[in-house]
Formats: structure tokens, sequence, C-alpha cells
């Protein structure tokens, strides 16, 4: 996809994949829309990259699917969508309190399929791109539930592409630990040991990659190659 001139939302600017995935797409000229749930993160994103903004928590799945019909009005149609909302939280399985599952889920899998499923109708001949995580093909211990959310995210987009071959291209990005706050923004627990991070500017680059590549679905770690856009 030609990025310039492209109309794109993306959920959950506010974070460090976000923001920095909008900053990269608004330099590449496109045309942004933004949503975040911290109203002055939200702001400050929003007047960098010269677009509308819209405070969104993606677990109010309605409320997610009017602020994309928003945001499309104001774009006057959607090219790419990008969801980059998430958040973890460590501990082990048996000692994790219902409720911390319970919003794991609904923030990272029902809260992304949900933007997702409420987007698709805009999205014929665009590109989804949807941020996982190397959990989804690697599940680890001390985040049972945060890698269950993953997988079941990765799943649900895995059957989306193939309903979707002839009208959406959608891309799965399932990066390794990365150097941003995410683990600090954890809902319970302490993060285990984790390797070294990767740098988020490597996912960026590789997302803007992953979309200009009319064949990509997805942004991969692999030990030897590093990210993998395929
Ligand atoms: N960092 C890593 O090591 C890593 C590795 C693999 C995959 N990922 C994935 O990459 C994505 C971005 O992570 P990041 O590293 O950029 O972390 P981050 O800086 O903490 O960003 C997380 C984003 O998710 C948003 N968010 C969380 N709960 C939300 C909710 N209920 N409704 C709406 N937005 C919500 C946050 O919004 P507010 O800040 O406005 O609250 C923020 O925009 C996540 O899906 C994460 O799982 C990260």
């Amino acid at each position: 996809m030609e990025i310039s001139d492209a109309r794109v939302l993306v959920v959950g600017a506010t974070g460090a994949l976000g923001g920095g995935i909008a900053r990269a797409l608004h330099g590449a000229g496109a045309r942004l829309t933004v949503t975040g749930r911290d109203a002055d993160r939200l702001a400050a994103v929003a007047s960098e990259v010269k677009a509308p903004a819209y405070e969104l928590d993606v677990v109010d799945v309605e409320r997610a699917a009017a602020t994309i019909g928003e945001a499309v009005e104001a774009l006057g149609g959607l090219d790419l969508l990008v969801v980059a909302t998430g958040v973890p939280a460590f501990g082990p399985a048996v000692d994790t309190d219902p409720a911390v599952a319970e919003e794991l889920f609904a923030v990272n899998t029902l809260g992304a399929t949900g933007v997702v499923r409420a987007a698709l109708p805009h999205l014929d001949g665009g590109v989804a791109v949807v941020l996982s995580a190397i959990l989804a093909d690697a599940p680890t211990a001390g985040m049972a539930d945060y890698s269950a959310a993953k997988a079941a995210l990765t799943a649900w987009l895995t059957v989306v592409r193939r309903e979707r071959r002839r009208s959406t291209r959608i891309v799965d990005v399932r990066p390794p630990h990365l150097d941003t706050d995410l683990a600090a923004h954890a809902l319970a627990g302490e993060p285990p040991k984790l390797p070294e991070p990767l740098p988020a500017a490597e996912v960026v680059d590789a997302v803007l990659a992953a979309v200009r590549d009319e064949k990509a679905t997805e942004v991969v770690w692999d030990r030897r190659e590093g990210l993998v856009v395929r």
C-alpha cells in the first residue's frame, strides 16, 4: 500500500508503539486520526501528527464501533487501521486474580477484535495492522493469561485473514520484548527476568515495511534473522 495520502486510524496512539507508528506514518505523508485513553498524551500525539483525536477505552466495544464511524467520517474513508492497544499482567497462573484475567482478555483480545470487527466494513481494499505478541507463538511462564489472550487474538486474526482474503489484508505483528514501558503498566505482578529488549523503533520500521509490502501478513521474530516481514 502507498502510505502517502493514505487515510489511517491508529488505535492506541498514546502508547510507545502506537505513537511511534503514528509519527512514522505522518512522516511518510499519511492522513491520520488517533485514539487513546490518556487525554493528555492523546492531545500531545494528535497535535504532533496533526490528527483529529478520540478518547477511547477499547473495553467499551460499542463506544469503539461508534468512534471508528466518527474517525472514518472525518477521514472520508479508511485505508489503514493500526491497533496498538494492550496491557500485560505477571505472576503464576494459579495466583492470578480472575478479575485481572478477565481484564487481560477484555483489552488484549476482545478490545482489539472489537475494533477490527467494526473497521472491516470500511476497509475494503485496505489493511489492518494489529499488535499481538511473540507470546502467541511462545507462551511464557509468569504470563499465562496474557499469553493466552494474545494467542486468542492471533487465532482470530488468522481466521479473519482467510474470510476477508479478497477485501482486507490483515497484518499480525508479534514482536518480542521491547524497550517500552509496557511492563510498568501491568495490571498486576512483577515481570519475570526477560531477555534483552529490542528497540521499539525496529518494530515501527517493520510495520511500515509490512504496510508497503502488498503480500505481507505478519511481522514475527526469528532468533537468527531478527524481525521478519512475511
Ligand atoms: N513492549 C513490548 O515488550 C511488547 C512486546 C510484544 C507485543 N507488544 C504489544 O504492543 C502493543 C503496544 O505496546 P507498547 O509497548 O507500546 O506499550 P504501551 O506504551 O504501554 O502502550 C499500550 C497502549 O495500550 C493502550 N491501552 C491499554 N489498555 C487500554 C484500554 N483498555 N483501552 C484503550 N487503550 C488501552 C494504552 O493507552 P493509554 O496509555 O492511553 O492508557 C497505550 O496506548 C500492545 O498490544 C502490546 O501487547 C508489546
